[in-house]
């Protein structure tokens, strides 16, 4: 055998610092550090860093097939919601990629934990040095500007080229947003809603919408029964972020001034998820959800709600969708009101999220998400030359609720966010709403969207001028932040109803929406959603990215779901 003296001194001067069997290729990167945050230098070797792995599932298309067969009312399978185990056969990685994940880890040191049923999302931790080795990574601390907080992220990682047929990406790592576990209360992040002036009293024509929105007025617009619903089995959750705690004084308050009809002490229950908390001084309540609590417990009269408190440490949307993946009967509906810019989520990571989300869809569960509350600027950016669509209301698995504002008529909130996504195409159900839109459309905005992507929002609801109470006061909010726990309370009465009817809960909406259902809602055609020194979107008759298809119409809807 004959080795090369060359060989032996690299090796004895250690310049081969890399095994070379490692075959590292780039898996994703990102060329600059993303605007609103500074780099502050690399971070310190024995830093534990929690990272997530994300397996390509065995058949995730196999699944999208059955969770529109499930949530098409025109298919034979309609409403036959898939169980955990069943979703869980289709998401599970096969025995290959488990085995050669497995198989790395193990030369690695690394002991992981799956953090879905399925394990289809591995976790562990590694000191930041072993992380930059593994991944050929650089992990630095960025400091978010506006609000001070840092987070250690890599703006590139690789993978052995053996495995990238087996893992999708490693996450957190090249995407900087501006969200949980990174900056509390940012601007970029629609929630919490603001609170805006006391309305002119009777300019509108609807008299129990004259001071404002209220339960009252929304079952008067809406057509909302305030008789208690008749199965305790519907449910609803609300999520909550960023230190918004849900205040139980604050909600009997509302009841006794809003609900005269109802016990005031109606209450919600309490998750947590990451350490968080749901501390009831006064001084702590959160505006966002003590609206998110007020109008669905306040709305959704007699559905059982429940809060789920987020700790600061977690993941967001990510730690609240793991966990219901790993419920056995996950609440039918969840709403959440927070939501970030979709071009600030990897494509990778916003793609896997998303498959939560359907899978959530196949086991019967309607995910509700605000759609934003930036007109088509989606963040407070004003020097946007290109509309900013928001995540995940481009996720084509979940409802996207915009806002409405005024009774006389209803008319598209001007801050209601909605557009087009640039990761996601349009889904089948939408493709003949969104074409008749676009054409009506012609060629204002042209540049400014991406016409063949998923378009939302879906539906809407009120979203200004809505009374709460907050802290022991009465005021007056605002957002889409509004709208979803209107709808979620709708979406649970329905529910109630057609468990008590022996039925099967709504689940993912969108198939029978724009469908059978889209006569149900009543179609706003004024208004617009300026942004981007444009003025946005136009209302038209029919779906339009301001108001979805319209506003809910509880009687319709009942009709329309076969009650
Ligand atoms: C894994 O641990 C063993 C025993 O502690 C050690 O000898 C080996 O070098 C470690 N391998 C890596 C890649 O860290
Ligand atoms: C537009 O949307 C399509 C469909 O999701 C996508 O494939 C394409 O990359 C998007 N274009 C841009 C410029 O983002």
């Amino acid at each position: 055998m004959l080795v090369s003296a060359a060989f032996f001194a690299l090796l004895l001067t250690g310049t081969l610092a890399k095994p070379v069997t490692r075959d590292l290729v780039v898996h994703e990167r990102r060329d600059s550090v993303p605007s609103g945050f500074v780099k502050e230098g690399p971070a310190s070797p024995e830093t534990m860093l929690k990272l997530s792995v994300g397996l390509y599932s065995k058949d995730i298309s196999g699944l999208q097939k059955v969770l529109y067969d499930v949530s098409t009312p025109q298919s034979p399978l309609y409403g036959q919601h898939l169980s955990k185990a069943e979703v869980d056969e289709y998401v599970k990685p096969t025995d290959e990629t488990v085995n050669a994940v497995t198989d790395w880890f193990k030369a690695n040191n690394i002991t992981a934990t799956k953090d879905t049923p399925a394990g289809d999302w591995l976790s562990f931790s590694i000191p930041v040095s072993q992380a930059n080795e593994l991944f050929d990574a650089d992990f630095t601390t960025f400091t978010h500007t506006e609000t001070g907080t840092k987070a250690i992220r890599t703006l590139s990682y690789s993978l052995p080229a053996s495995l990238k047929q087996h893992i999708e990406l490693v996450r957190p790592t090249t995407y900087l947003s501006p969200r949980f576990g990174i900056a509390k209360a940012s601007a970029t992040i629609y929630a919490p809603v603001h609170v805006v002036p006391a309305p002119e009293v009777s300019t509108s024509a609807d008299d129990a919408c004259s001071g404002g929105i209220t339960p009252a007025c929304l079952q008067s617009i809406y057509g909302i029964p305030s008789t208690a619903a008749p199965n305790q089995d519907s449910k609803i959750l609300v999520t909550g972020f960023i230190d918004q705690y849900a205040n139980e004084a604050d909600l009997q308050d509302f009841l006794e001034q809003f609900r005269t009809d109802i016990d005031p002490s109606t209450t919600f229950s309490l998750e947590t998820l990451d350490g968080g908390s749901n501390p009831q001084d006064p001084s702590q309540a959160g505006t966002e959800a003590d609206l998110d609590m007020q109008y669905t417990v306040g709305v959704a009269t007699g559905v059982p709600v429940t809060f789920v408190s987020v700790g600061d440490g977690g993941d967001g949307f990510y730690d609240v969708s793991t966990w219901l993946l790993g419920l056995e009967s996950p609440p039918q509906v969840v709403t959440t009101s927070y939501g970030e810019t979709e071009s600030q989520v990897g494509i990778a990571e916003a793609n896997k999220l998303c498959n939560n989300y359907m899978q959530l869809g196949a086991q019967g569960v309607t995910v509700l998400y605000a759609s934003g509350d930036s007109g088509v600027g989606g963040s407070n950016d004003a020097s946007c030359s290109a509309f900013v669509p928001t995540f995940p209301s481009g996720c084509p698995y979940l409802t996207s609720v915009g806002a409405t504002t005024g009774t006389a008529p209803e008319t598209g909130a001007s801050f209601s966010s909605g557009g087009f996504s640039n990761y996601f195409g349009v889904p089948d159900y939408q493709s003949s709403a969104v074409s008749s839109y676009l054409s009506t459309l012609g060629s204002t905005n042209a540049g400014y969207f991406n016409a063949s992507g998923r378009a939302y929002p879906d539906v809407a609801a009120q979203g200004n001028e809505v009374e709460i109470v907050v802290g022991g006061s009465t005021v007056y909010v605002a957002g889409t932040s509004c709208s979803s726990p209107i709808f979620a309370s709708i979406v649970g009465l329905l529910n109630s109803e057609l468990l008590a009817a022996g039925k099967s809960t709504l689940g993912f909406l969108n198939p029978l929406l724009y469908s059978g259902a889209a006569s149900a809602f009543t179609d706003i055609t004024s208004g617009s959603n300026p942004g981007c020194n444009t003025n946005g979107f136009p209302t038209a008759s029919g779906w339009d990215p301001v108001t979805g298809l319209g506003t809910p119409n509880y009687a319709k809807l009942r009709t329309a779901v076969g009650l």
